[in-house]
């Protein structure tokens, strides 16, 4: 079907767990205090894509984004690269914050948000 729902009651502080939606690659990170403490600061200027954690998530706890790499398409690694908690996508070299923001190399944009909603404390409905 079109949506999917996700159990989130077990995603510790700090991780990032992958599905498949629509055929594509799912991330589901849940950001630590830390995470939401470090881009809670950081200017729109120093942006190339800019936009707020507000913006981009509907709990600052629970980031909810495509895996593709908005480069070329390539699927980022959680959890890696310059910026802690980030993703860093290896194909070319792009940097993404714990937001999924594009932060270094060649991405052009931020990593998507799809359409998700909360069911409840412990479950997203993705699409
Ligand atoms: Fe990710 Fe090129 S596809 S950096």
């Amino acid at each position: 079907s079109a949506s999917i729902e996700v159990d989130i009651s077990k995603v510790a502080p700090g991780a990032c767990v992958s599905y498949k939606w629509r055929g594509k690659p799912l991330f589901i990170k849940h950001r630590t205090q830390a995470d939401i403490d470090f881009e809670a600061n950081t200017p729109l200027s120093s942006l190339r894509d800019p936009e707020t954690p507000e913006q981009r998530t509907v709990n600052p706890e629970w980031l909810v984004v495509i895996g593709i790499c908005t480069h070329l398409g390539c699927v980022p690694i959680p959890n890696s690269g310059d910026w802690a908690g980030g993703f860093y996508c290896p194909c070319h070299g792009s940097h993404y914050d714990n937001v999924g923001r594009a932060r270094k190399g060649p991405a052009p944009l931020n990593l998507e948000v799809p359409p998700y909603k909360f069911m409840s404390n412990t479950l997203i409905m993705v699409g």
